[in-house]
């Protein structure tokens, strides 16, 4: 039997197709393409040497998931597909809600038809907004502050009902803080489509040179450096947590067949710290000028990773310094990313 990996050509998704192909199970991707390159599904072999079933479909197509499950006999899935960058959010939600609302209710009517039960779902710490306590526990209150945070707190509550009204069904809820890092072969690894949005491909972008310097978004937050800080987390280690968090299914229980938990490390870590480890981890300096804060952002997040711990047997084991420098040759090997002809043999 297979696992479908919704979004597993992107980001996360890719790695988690390694980390699950790894540990034995088969996968098949299924991704529209529409934030990611289809070189990464033959890096994943590369690694891998298993080459990972795919079929190219939109979540928002019930009746290709419906074959893409059957055709693949497939036993749950990880759901990934989405769309994720906050400002974007706020410019065109109704397509926020249409990918990540409309798209996951349509897969979990797919999954109904065909009888499939089993889900873990990628949610976010955005659905805390602004922490009123740290560290952040699974039971602080919900108030995300952007349309991207409240697609999300919207599937899990519809997947919070949907777990009561039906013992059948196995849910993992998984509120990631900021994944970071890439695979340690450097195969694979985030490529921003566009200009990136967050700090760490940024500063990728700037150690190889395609922008001049980082913008530091304001350096008067109540942190010892003036700097925001966030739980920042090697995106191995996140996929990782999914392996025993998919695992962790089969051990639930009707009315506890639902579960959340916080994928972070408890550590928060500021800007500038993250200046200084990626300039240690790549060699070269990271020039950078503060410039005012950005809307929304707010000072300080890390992750309360008790539930993690206790309930899924799962801790980050990987550095502040594991993460810049599996950045770092991830884009040193790659300086443009996934189009094969852009980058230069190493
Ligand atoms: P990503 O954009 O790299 O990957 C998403 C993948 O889904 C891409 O391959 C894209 O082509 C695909 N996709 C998007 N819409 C689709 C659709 N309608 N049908 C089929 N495929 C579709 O993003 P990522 O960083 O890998 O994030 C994966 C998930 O994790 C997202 O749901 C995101 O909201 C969530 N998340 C990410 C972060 C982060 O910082 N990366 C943090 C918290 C939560
Ligand atoms: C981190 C820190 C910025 C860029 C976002 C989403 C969240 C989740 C993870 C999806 C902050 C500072 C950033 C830059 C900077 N994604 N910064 N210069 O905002 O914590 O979280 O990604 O679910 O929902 O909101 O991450 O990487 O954008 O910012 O100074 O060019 O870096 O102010 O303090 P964020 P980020």
């Amino acid at each position: 039997m297979s696992i479908l990996i919704t979004g597993g050509a992107g980001y996360l998704g890719s790695h988690c197709c390694v980390s699950f192909l790894e540990s034995g199970h088969e996968v098949v991707v299924f991704d529209n393409f529409s934030n990611s390159n289809p070189e990464s599904l033959k890096r994943i072999e590369a690694i891998t040497g298993k080459q990972p079933k795919f079929e190219h479909g939109d979540i928002r197509d019930q009746a290709a998931l419906e074959t893409a499950l059957k055709r693949h006999d497939c036993e749950g899935v990880i759901h990934f597909a989405g769309l994720k960058v906050v400002g974007e959010s706020l410019q065109d939600p109704l397509s926020y809600y249409d990918n990540n609302v409309i798209g996951t209710h349509r897969l979990l009517k797919a999954l109904s038809t065909v009888g499939v039960h089993k889900l873990i779902f990628s949610s976010s710490a955005n659905v805390y907004g602004e922490p009123r306590a740290l560290p952040v526990t699974e039971d602080h209150s919900l108030n995300p502050g952007n349309p991207y945070g409240r697609t999300k707190l919207v599937v899990e509550d519809m997947l919070r009902d949907l777990s009561a009204s039906d013992s059948r069904w196995r849910i993992g809820i998984l509120r990631y803080f900021n994944p970071v890092g890439a695979h340690h072969s450097g195969l694979i690894g985030e490529d921003p489509l566009d200009v990136p949005n967050n700090l760490m491909p940024y500063f990728a972008q700037v150690a190889t040179g395609r922008r001049e310097h980082l913008s530091v978004f304001g350096n008067d937050y109540p942190t010892p450096d003036g700097t925001g800080m966030r739980d920042y987390i090697h995106v191995v280690d996140l996929v990782q947590g999914h392996l025993h968090a998919y695992e962790k299914l089969a051990e639930l229980a009707s009315p506890e067949n639902c579960f959340c938990v916080n994928l972070g490390t408890g550590h928060g870590h500021s800007v500038l710290e993250l200046v200084q480890a990626f300039e240690r981890g790549a060699n070269r300096p990271i020039p950078y000028q503060i410039v005012g804060r950005r809307a929304g952002d707010v000072a300080e997040s890390y992750a309360d990773t008790q539930k993690a711990k206790a309930f899924l047997s799962w801790s980050a084991e990987r550095n502040l310094e594991d993460m810049c420098s599996d950045t770092w040759n991830w884009v040193r090997k790659n300086p443009l990313g996934y189009e094969p002809d852009a980058n230069a043999e190493d």
